[in-house]
């Protein structure tokens, strides 16, 4: 090769290599203020299968760039069976360096987990199947959506009226409001449920059980979210034109990223390929 061919080889993979190093960076769209609440949203993940694992391959790589503390599960965390092999290779292995690193799981069930998940350590639910935490100034109330009991109820009812904190965050599996066409909207639940989020001025609400990925523009105030594609999927599920969807994905598997800072709920949703589906902030100022 001449020397003038063989430099100009060599400064191609140069810039060849910088770009790929400049595509493989995740793309961040939170603002990353100190002290803010960070975490991240999965749902209907528990497979064990092959897309799963590149999805939380993809969650633990954005999570150089936006350390989360925490992860939501929206429920259908372990698919078919509760055996110890289930929770090994439908949760431990694949979120494994998410783990090491410390990062909690709170989960809620579905209709496909075993009650018996609420016991699981790392999923620290205590042994409820639904509860309420705190961090910074947002207060997180987990529900069980499958068996929605008046007990539950009234306890979600006194937790919330006593709750100070400045964000009210409810998640669960079922969605009140889904584009979805093989489940939709969860009607009955949302006749139970959406009054007292109203009324006690919940401001964001996660779902998943509906496999793609779904903003629901805001009713009655409220921010809806279905994340139910960080394992299963259900390609072109959401239907078309629907007057609920903001903002809709369908295509591949996906999860959320959340900092909420002060008064601002900052949000990102990516795809297993590392593409930015949605993003966004809704403030509290103009909701309240
Ligand atoms: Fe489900």
């Amino acid at each position: 090769m001449m020397p003038a061919m063989r430099r100009a080889a060599f400064l191609s993979a140069v810039v060849l290599g910088a770009m790929s190093v400049s595509l493989h960076a995740p793309e961040l769209t939170l603002p990353l203020k100190p002290n803010s609440v960070r975490f991240a949203v999965i749902g209907d993940m528990g497979t064990g299968d092959k897309p799963q694992y590149e999805l939380a391959g993809k969650l633990v790589e954005y999570r150089q760039s936006f350390v989360f503390e925490f992860v939501l599960t929206v429920g259908d965390n372990i698919y078919d069976g509760s055996a110890p092999i289930d929770f090994e290779n439908k949760f431990e292995r694949p979120y494994k360096p998410l783990l090491d690193a410390g990062v909690k799981f709170y989960a809620t069930l579905g209709n496909h987990d075993k009650p018996n998940e609420s016991f699981y350590k790392p999923f620290n639910m205590g042994g409820q199947q639904y509860y309420t935490f705190k961090k910074g100034n947002v207060q997180f109330f987990a529900l069980d959506s499958s068996y929605m009991r008046p007990k539950e109820l009234s306890w979600l009812e006194t937790e919330l009226k006593r709750s100070t904190a400045d964000w009210k965050i409810a998640y669960f599996h079922h969605p009140l409001y889904s584009s979805g066409a093989f489940h939709g909207s969860a009607t009955e639940l949302r006749g139970i449920l959406e009054p007292l989020f109203v009324t006690y001025g919940v401001q964001v609400v996660f779902a998943g059980h509906e496999h793609s990925y779904e903003r629901v523009k805001p009713q009655q105030g409220i921010t809806y979210f279905v994340e139910g594609a960080s394992g299963q999927l259900r390609k072109g599920d959401l239907r078309e034109r629907s007057a609920l969807t903001a903002v809709g994905y369908d295509q591949d598997l996906s999860f959320m990223l959340i900092e909420i800072a002060d008064d601002a709920f900052h949000f990102q949703t990516v795809s297993r390929t590392g593409q930015t589906v949605d993003s966004g902030v809704i403030l509290r100022s103009a909701i309240e």
